[in-house]
Order: structure tokens, then sequence, then C-alpha cells
């Protein structure tokens, strides 16, 4: 196997991770603070944003509808068109591998008076869109996608929203948020009932610009908005991208690492947790609050893991650390049991047999169920990964690498730019015996 789309990384074994580093800013955060700052009135100066593909196509897309952003690549400034000053775009709106960007956008597009076409990239385009499109209906909008229920998204903006009352069907920070957005230009309420806990960066950062939602346990309400109101937002560093080295500090041995200034929403943090259970040496230093979020300096010392059977209640509050936790559980004595953990089969890649074809490959013993994955702890021989075009595959075997045999070398990493830009840089500072291939 070669590859043949885009960059690959080579990392040979043997690497200690130490010192201090700052990986760069949050996802999810910075994609909320665009949309709301967009529709916000007033000006909205965003710092720690992070510069990675996914984050700057949803700029793009304010951009492309009337709002001027200025980037300078530290300060993200945006002039606020207000919740009905956006403009039709010309063009359809490319929001690449994106899926924060398409669903919680299409909740915001369907409550606007013009209409919108939605696209992205292949793997973007086969993803599940029907979760947010059949809720958004029943809110009187007027929506239309493939048979298969992918895009491109057509938005009729032409029907005024109606609140609803919305139990959800998947544990989606995606589908709670899109639905949140469409309900700032409902009439009347709308309700949101989560059986599960998911990120609530939304629910947080709507406060931040003066429109709060109310929660009550598992009921988050969300009023008709009259204005949102710009602001200053400091963005912590992304604890999913601390992830690959929260796991690289713990099973390199004599490791000792500080990641400066991660966001630990309780509602993200679960891979904490998870490596808690098995083992793991890590303590949280200088807790404190920034822009509405929780923030603190993670400190991690390499240590010997065990397997376990990962808690299915954490499962939604650490979605994306599975790839790098799987890699965790590959180095752990015993075995490790993941379930209810479907939806990592509908992510940029199905992350179930993305990691499972990646463990044959490098020679760790796995096997795949339908919402989740058995891992026996060995070692990883070392051989040739294909990350199925999906930034996260492709970091967490680049840590995986760490602690193999032979050196591992994982193609098609181009995506990592999506997430992690700088990813091999920061990785050769940490301690990473990594290039690319
Ligand atoms: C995200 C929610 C999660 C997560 C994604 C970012 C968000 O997706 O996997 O990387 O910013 O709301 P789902 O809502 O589909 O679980």
């Amino acid at each position: 196997m070669s590859s043949n789309n885009g960059s690959s990384f080579q990392i040979k074994p043997g690497g200690v991770i130490s010192g201090r580093i700052t990986v760069p800013g949050d996802k999810s955060i910075s994609h909320r603070a665009l949309m709301l700052g967009a529709i916000a009135e007033g000006e909205t100066r965003i710092t720690g944003f992070l510069q990675g593909e996914d984050t700057l196509a949803t700029a793009n897309a304010f951009q492309q509808m009337g709002v001027e952003i200025e980037n300078d690549g530290k300060l993200v400034w945006i002039n606020g068109v207000g919740l009905n000053g956006l403009k039709k775009s010309s063009n359809s709106i490319d929001l690449g591998n994106s899926g924060t960007s398409v669903r919680l956008m299409t909740g915001l597009l369907a409550g606007q008076n013009f209409d919108s076409e939605l696209i992205g990239d292949k793997s973007l385009m086969t993803r599940p869109m029907l979760r947010v499109i059949k809720p958004l209906r029943s809110m009187n909008a007027e929506i239309s996608c493939t048979e298969r229920g992918t895009l491109p998204i057509n938005i009729t903006g032409k029907n005024q929203l109606q609140g609803i009352e919305y139990e959800l069907p998947v544990a989606s920070a995606q589908l709670k948020s899109c639905l949140l957005l469409a309900g700032l230009y409902a009439e009347g309420t709308t309700s949101i009932i989560e059986n599960q806990a998911t990120r609530d960066h939304t629910e947080r950062m709507l406060s931040t610009f003066s429109h709060p939602i109310t929660r009550n346990q598992n009921r988050i309400t969300i009023s008709t908005a009259e204005r949102l109101i710009g602001t200053d937002i400091n963005i912590p560093a992304d604890f999913s991208s601390a992830a690959f080295f929260i796991v690289a500090a713990t099973i390199a041995p004599g490791s000792d690492l500080v990641l400066e200034n991660v966001g630990i929403n309780p509602t993200r943090d679960a891979m904490l947790k998870i490596m808690e259970l098995m083992g793991a040496d890590i303590e949280l230093e200088n807790k404190r609050e920034q822009s509405g979020e929780p923030v603190a300096d993670i400190h991690i010392k390499s240590s010997e893991l065990h397997g376990i059977n990962i808690p299915e209640e954490l499962v939604p509050v650490a979605i994306d650390e599975f790839p790098v936790i799987m890699v965790a559980a590959s180095c752990a004595k015993g075995e490790t049991r993941l379930s209810g953990a479907a939806e990592l089969r509908v992510k940029e890649s199905d992350r179930i047999q993305s990691m499972l074809d990646g463990f044959i490959a490098t020679g760790v013993q796995a096997e795949d169920i339908e919402d989740g994955m058995i891992i026996q702890g060995g070692e990883f021989q070392g051989g040739e990964v294909n990350s199925h075009g999906d930034h996260r595959i492709a970091m967490a075997f680049a840590v995986a690498g760490l602690v193999a045999k032979e050196s591992i070398v994982v193609n098609d990493c181009e995506n990592v730019a999506t997430s992690f830009p700088g990813f091999v840089e920061l990785a050769k500072k940490a301690g990473m015996d990594i290039t690319y291939a």
C-alpha cells in the first residue's frame, strides 16, 4: 500500500515526550464563535481561534454571505451583521470536510429569508444529514437532500420557523446545536431533551453573546432572539487535539509533559476518566475559567495501563478521542472493550473499521463489533497504515509509532490540517521522531 492522496507520516519508535506545549485552539468552540459573531450586532474579537481547514471553511461561508471577517493568524475580527443581515451566497457553500459546519449552518440557514445550497468533500458528501433535516422540517423549514440523506442540502429560506419540543434520537451536539440555532429564529420556544450529555459549547456561547438558554435537568430551552451582542472570546486549546499527547506521554516510558491552557469542559473530558480507569497518571493544574469555558494545564507522566470495559455513559462525552484511546488500549495489559459507540461509524471515516484496518496492518489483535471494538493489549509491530483521509486516525497511529517495534508509516494524512495544523512540528518538539515520508 502506498499513499497516492496527500502526505504520509513516518514515525520511528523510541521518543520520550516531555516539556510544556500548547496545542491549537478548540475546533468546536471556534466554529461557534464565528457563527454567533457573524449574526451578532457589533464587533467580535476571537483569540486562540483554530486556524484549521474546517474552521476556515466556516469563516469562508460567512464571508460568502457578506460578513466582514479579518484573520491575521492571531486575531479573528468579525463585524457582525445582526440576526437578519446575512446575504444570499451567489454560489454553493462548500464546507470541505467539516460536519460541524454543515450541521450547525443548516439550522442557522433554515431561519434566513434566502435560499442556500451546502456541499462538501468526498467524505462529507456521504455523511448522514437527515438527523438534522427531519426535525428542521418539523419546525416548518423547507430543506431537501439526496435520497440517501446526504449532501447537497438545499434550503429554501422563506418559511417562518416554529418552535418544537424534540427529544434527541442520537447523542449529537451537532444536532442539538443545529436546533438551538434554528430556535433563535423560530416563533415560540424550542425545547430539546437530551438523555445523554453531549458537548454544551453552543449553550455556553449563546450566553456569552447575551442570549441565555435555560436548562432544566436534561431539557434545554431557547426562545426567539431579538439580538445577539458581539463580544471578545478567548478560545482554549482543543482537548481533542491534546488527547493525542495525553496518550503519547502515557505510553512512551520516561515521559513527563504539560499541555497548557486546555479546555476541560465536563461534556468533553471523559477521556481523562477513561485513561485514569486504565491507570494513567494525569493531574489537572491551574484550573480556571476563560470566556465561559473551564480550562486547565494537563500534566501527564508515563505509566503502565491495564485494559477496562469502557463505561457506556462516557462514550458520547469522549467520542472524538476514541481513535487514540484505542491506541492506549493496545498498549495496556489485558483486554479493553468499547461498546455503545456506533456513532464512530459515521465520522470522517468509519472509525471502527479504520482503526481495525490499522491494527491488522501493525500487528495488534482486535475485533470489531457493531458498536465498538474489543482490543487485546500487546505490542505494535510497525507497518503501513491507511488513515482513510481521517485526521484523527492519522494522528492516533502516529502516536502508536512511539512504541512500535519498527517504524509506522501513515498514509493519506493531508486532512490532519482540518483540526491540527502544525501537528508534525509540535509532535517533534515534544519528542516524537516523526517526519513526512
Ligand atoms: C461536534 C460534535 C461531535 C464531534 C464533532 C464536533 C461539535 O459530533 O464528533 O467532532 O462541534 O458539535 P456529533 O454531534 O455528530 O456527535
